[in-house]
């Protein structure tokens, strides 16, 4: 059996409805019919969808990962559907993901501003930084980054600094502060 790795951009047709927390309804879809084929072909990788476009990275058998290739170009539910990457590999690097999915999260935005990347647009990505998006996937973890689409762009543009916890307390002491300057000056 030879194996191979594949990594594709492509634009989503749909219009991302926006979600508080977790995956897009269509991206949800997306990953529940790819964990139950890729499961069955032995087909293993990751699934980026950010600004409404998606990166996805397959490995697995030469044939199956080609078949299936096939079968996502022709899906109507992205456009534009640009191949990136495509060699022989001799060993998988995504063990026990038959799709892991990763949204927008923090590391990814480093990654753009890094990159001086305004928007997340996969197709213009050079090999090396196919490589890092490849390696951002592999070693996140699927829990705890997820950002609501909704904020997005906001979360990037100004990211926030002061935990809501911390910014309650630092009120707090600054109002104690004023009653005990307004205390000590009735004093004086
Ligand atoms: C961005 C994107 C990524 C997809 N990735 C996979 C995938 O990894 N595996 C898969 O089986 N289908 C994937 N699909 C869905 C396929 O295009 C196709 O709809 C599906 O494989 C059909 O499965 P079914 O014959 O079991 O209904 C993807 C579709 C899109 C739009």
């Amino acid at each position: 059996m030879s194996l191979m790795r594949l990594a594709y951009a492509s634009e989503a047709t749909f219009e991302a409805k926006p979600v508080e927390k977790g995956v897009e309804p269509n991206v949800a879809r997306i990953l529940m019919e790819s964990r139950r084929n890729n499961a069955k072909d032995e087909i293993v990788g990751g699934l980026y969808y950010g600004d409404n476009r998606f990166f996805q990275y397959l490995e697995g058998d030469e044939e199956a990962v080609h078949k299936l290739y096939e079968r996502i170009s022709r899906d109507k539910r992205h456009r534009n559907v640009i191949t990136l990457l495509e060699e022989p590999i001799t060993a998988r690097s995504f063990t026990n993901w038959s799709m892991k999915y990763v949204p927008l999260s923090s590391d990814v935005n480093r990654f753009l501003d890094n990159n001086g990347m305004e928007a997340f647009i996969p197709s213009e990505f050079n090999r090396n930084q196919c490589e890092e998006m490849i390696r951002l996937i592999r070693d996140s973890s699927q829990d705890g980054r997820v950002v609501s689409h909704d904020g997005v762009s906001r979360s990037r543009n100004r990211p926030d600094v002061i935990p809501g916890g911390i910014r309650i307390g630092l009120i707090v002491a600054a109002l104690g502060l004023v009653g005990a300057m307004i205390y000590v000056s009735t004093m004086l």
